[in-house]
């Protein structure tokens, strides 16, 4: 069977989280990709919000097995406490299982993250302080520990002391901070982490490719967006690791000829947090219409999200740079109380008109959008389950950002809740 990537073609918070948990229904493997606890993914079934940040969205079903896979970066603390917190709350996380070849993220990282910000002043890159960058950046340098590293404890003190002295070189010299010490990281990892963690860690291409073989359906959830991938992101405001399809075969180690299908998923708006070029952010009080509309903070920091209108500039290079099949259209809800709402369609800089992402930054940084005015449908679309509840101006709407990006649309969200959508075809 071939596998399905969910991937966010924005700047995060698609509603990656809600497009995983409706199809993982079908799935039996779900498996996480990249990046790590910087993400937030939010289901909310019946009411009740799950907000998940390591854990694979299909969690919810039983069915399904949902994997942390290679390309991620797992801090065992935050992993611990949010599959006791599911746990908590019936849900049942036996059937995890964690990549042994994913990287640790240590306490250097966290503190390192927060220091580099600190020292980047009002150039940060406003990270969420996680310890992402630094873990990635260890793991290019391959002086990263690995998840099963915690199942030989002599190798990981051995390699948490050689690269521990270089961090409390940089932590004492660069930072002026207190060194940490090898015993205390020692005994939390090892005896603390590594005894909880150990049933869970397995070869997880094993089970990715056992289950392709057997005919099952792998979803392969992406974190983070295309624009703020390593590569192709707006350098530097970007993540550490490749959310883009591309990094869903090197992220659980399947190649590209297994996927064939690639959902991009965007919200009818556009939303950022942390630093960046914005091009068709809105400040004043519709921005914060769309805020407050969209309850527009992050699921787990709190930030307050930029806003701004649908860039279709973006969407199709996004388009391009996953081969995406379709997209699934995320929060029209939000534009529900709206007169007209407007899409970027192409940019100008210097006279000259771009419908494509102009490839040097400083363009981007300085072009102006070109917008065009759609009517909005000033009508309650939150009960909508089928084409014909939507208001013609919404489906107009729809329709218009699915010819601009130049692939179908094929479901669209108009809640939060997992039955909270509208399916188009596909
Ligand atoms: P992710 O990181 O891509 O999984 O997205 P987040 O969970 O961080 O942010 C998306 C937010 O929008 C969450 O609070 C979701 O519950 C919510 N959401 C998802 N789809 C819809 C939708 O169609 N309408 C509305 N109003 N909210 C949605
Ligand atoms: P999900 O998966 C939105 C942003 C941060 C910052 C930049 C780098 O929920 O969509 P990092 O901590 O990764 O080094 O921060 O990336 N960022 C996200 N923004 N959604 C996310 O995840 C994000 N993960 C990281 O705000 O600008
Ligand atoms: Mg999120």
């Amino acid at each position: 069977m071939p596998a399905t990537v969910v991937v966010g073609t924005q700047w995060g918070d698609e509603g990656k989280g809600k497009l995983t948990d409706l199809l993982a229904e079908r799935a039996q493997v779900v498996v996480r990709y990249q990046g790590g606890h910087n993400a937030g993914h939010t289901i909310v079934v019946a009411g009740e919000s799950f907000a998940l940040q390591l854990i694979p969205s299909g969690v919810l079903y039983p069915s399904v097995v949902p994997v942390i896979g290679n390309g991620v970066v797992v801090d065992p603390q935050v992993l611990l406490a949010e599959l006791g917190a599911l746990e908590d709350r019936g849900v049942d996380c036996s059937r995890l299982r964690v990549s042994g070849s994913a990287h640790l993220i240590m306490p250097y990282h966290q503190e390192l993250d927060a220091l580099a910000e600190r020292r980047l002043g009002r150039n940060k890159l406003g990270t969420t302080k996680r310890g992402i960058g630094p873990a990635y950046a260890d793991k290019a340098s391959r002086i990263g520990l690995r998840v099963q590293d915690l199942l030989d404890p002599k190798i990981f003190r051995q390699k948490l002391e050689l690269v521990l002295k270089e961090k409390n070189q940089v932590l004492a010299k660069v930072y002026n901070r207190l060194p940490l010490s090898a015993d205390e990281i020692s005994e939390r990892y090892l005896r603390q982490y590594a005894p909880r963690l150990a049933p869970l860690v397995a070869d997880t291409v094993a089970i990715v490719h056992d289950a392709l073989d057997a005919g099952q359906e792998v979803l392969l959830e992406g974190a983070q967006a295309t624009f703020l991938d390593l590569d192709h992101g707006t350098y530097p405001f970007v993540t550490s690791s490749n959310p883009v399809a591309g990094g869903a075969c090197t992220g659980a180690g399947v190649g590209p000829r297994h996927i064939t299908r690639v959902i991009g998923v965007a919200k009818a708006y556009l939303t950022r947090v942390g630093s960046g070029p914005f091009p068709t952010e809105l400040t004043g009080a519709l921005g914060d219409e769309l805020v407050e509309r969209g309850h527009e903070y992050g699921t787990n920091t709190g930030r307050r999200r930029r806003t701004g209108w649908f860039d279709a500039v973006m969407a199709r290079q996004a388009v391009r740079l996953n081969s995406l099949t379709e997209i699934a259209l995320t929060k029209l809800d939000v534009l529900d109380e709206r007169e007209s709402i407007r899409v970027c369609v192409a940019y100008e800089h210097d006279g000259v008109r771009y419908e494509h992402l102009p490839y040097h930054q400083s363009v981007l940084h300085q072009a102006t959008p070109l917008y065009e005015e759609l009517p909005g449908w000033q009508a309650d679309t939150t009960g909508a389950s089928s084409l014909a509840d939507l208001p013609p101006p919404a489906r107009a709407y729809v329709e218009r950002l699915a010819s601009l990006a130049g692939v179908p649309i094929h479901l669209v969200g108009v809640g939060p809740g997992r039955e909270q959508f509208v399916r188009l075809g596909g």
